[in-house]
């Protein structure tokens, strides 16, 4: 009898301690989740929503400010990175606001993706 109270305890506190092992490791893994970085596509697509599409629309046709149909736009890369950094008529310059030349570059490339 007290063998079989001796094993049921045991049982018990290895369940329990597999228990608490899986669940810190479950928050561990929610933890690093959070950390990693969004793809530079997902990062592009956060900076566009936040900075363009109120002048330009999610789908870039908006037309705000009188801007121009990006889903219509011929420019080459390099155009549109100088567009972006420094500006041009109304539309603002975002070199300071998006210091990061490889960030405008993958922004270029996102508004890339809105042409048909
Ligand atoms: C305040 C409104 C406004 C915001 C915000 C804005 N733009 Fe513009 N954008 C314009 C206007 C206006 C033009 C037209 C400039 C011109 O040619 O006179 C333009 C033109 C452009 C062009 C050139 C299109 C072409 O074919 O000539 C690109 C590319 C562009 N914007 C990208 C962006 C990106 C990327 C962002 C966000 C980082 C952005 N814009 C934010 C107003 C805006």
């Amino acid at each position: 009898m007290a063998i079989q109270k001796i094993r049921s305890w045991l049982v018990l506190t290895f369940l329990g301690t597999t228990f608490s092992i899986l669940s810190s490791c479950a928050s561990e893994t929610e933890k690093s989740e959070a950390e990693i970085p969004v793809s530079p596509k997902e990062e592009a697509k956060q900076l566009y929503t936040l900075h363009c599409a109120s002048c330009h629309g999610m789908d870039g046709k908006l037309g705000g400010s009188g801007s121009k149909d990006l889903s219509k736009s011929t420019l080459s890369e390099t155009a549109m990175i100088e567009i972006i950094t420094h500006g041009k008529n109304n539309m603002p310059a975002m070199k300071d606001i998006i210091n990061d030349s490889s960030k405008i570059k993958n922004l270029a490339d996102f508004i890339k993706t809105l042409r048909k």
